[in-house]
């Protein structure tokens, strides 16, 4: 099986914790990297959280410390849905896994110029780090196969009426990737807002009887109270890990080809993603929007990705 390249890159927080949890596992994904980025929290916290991950779970993978801030504007976290830690509700072992001594952005420029093209950037926080790479060596444009990310929304936002958190974080880059002309898969809250992660989910990847499924627990309980509180949903939505899903099976979305601006200038409507999936303007499209989500088979691919840890773990 020929396996996709990619690199993480990510703020971990619990749905991010849990893409990492399916790239670094399943067979048709080759994951080369981890780059962290502040977001969910600080990115002390969320470097931290990703080196958790690994260590708890085994996983021999690097992890590489990004930008603390968004280009331009001060950072702001998620803590009211992710905790204090960023990944709030499991409790780890001390850490002694270390985070690697280069910068991610380096670490994105040296991996992508070195290869034949064939990397898939996947993002599930700011895209900070991406588009830092992209300003500081613009070639690796052309070296990168697609950008696969977790952000934006047609419809309403989460952090505004008008904006989800990882867009409204960083607009600015936002801006600068899907500027790119680069194939980009967008998987905003149109289409994560309906994998629910209620407890008859839990429930089932439990029975797994395995480290991931109880950690895919501890993160999830913890999520879901959150979330309630935050949003009124019972059973949270578990945005991060539809990337994965994705380029594991392409069929678990439905996407519309359109084009999309970020809204990187406005009051009210800042880090909206306008995607004109009327072709009302007549613009170039410049973005796959998924606009619709298999929601049975996005469960079966978590649960498959779960039970590739096996009862020994
Ligand atoms: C996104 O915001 C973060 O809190 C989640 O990790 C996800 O990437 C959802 O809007
Ligand atoms: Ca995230």
């Amino acid at each position: 099986m020929e396996r996709t390249k990619i690199i993480l890159d990510c703020d971990p927080g619990h749905d991010d914790a849990v893409a990492i949890m399916m790239a670094a596992k399943h067979p048709s994904i080759e994951l080369l990297g981890i780059t962290v980025v502040s977001g969910n929290q600080t990115l002390q916290k969320t470097v931290t959280n990703a080196l958790h991950i690994c260590q708890h779970l085994n996983l021999d993978v690097t992890v590489y410390a990004g930008s603390p801030t968004p280009l331009i504007k001060d950072p702001i976290y998620a803590e009211f849905i992710h905790g204090k830690s960023g990944l709030d509700g499991p409790v780890f072992e001390p850490l002694t896994k270390k985070v690697e001594p280069m910068h991610a952005v380096s670490f994105i420029i040296r991996t992508l110029m070195r290869s034949e093209g064939d990397i898939t950037m996947v993002t599930t926080g700011p895209m900070t780090n991406l588009a830092l790479a992209m300003r500081l060596e613009p070639r690796i444009v052309k070296k990168i196969k697609q950008v696969v990310l977790m952000g934006g929304s047609a419809g309403s936002g989460n952090i505004t009426p008008a904006a989800e958190f990882n867009i409204f974080v960083d607009a600015d880059a936002a801006q600068i990737v899907f500027k790119s002309g680069l194939p980009i898969v967008m998987c905003g809250l149109d289409v994560t807002r309906k994998v629910r992660c209620y407890q008859e989910i839990i429930d089932r990847m439990d029975k797994l009887g395995n480290k991931a499924s109880t950690l895919f627990k501890d993160m999830m309980e913890f999520y879901n109270e959150t979330q309630l509180a935050s949003f009124g949903w019972v059973g949270g939505p578990l945005h991060d890990p539809l990337t994965i899903a994705y380029l594991i099976d392409n069929s678990v979305i439905e996407t519309s080809y359109c084009n999309v601006s970020v809204d990187n200038k406005s009051d009210v409507s800042y880090g909206r993603t306008n995607c004109d999936l009327i072709n009302f303007m007549k613009k170039e499209p410049n973005v796959h929007v998924a606009i619709d989500v298999n929601v049975d088979l996005f469960w079966d691919i978590i649960e498959s990705c779960l039970a590739l840890y096996g009862t020994e773990n």
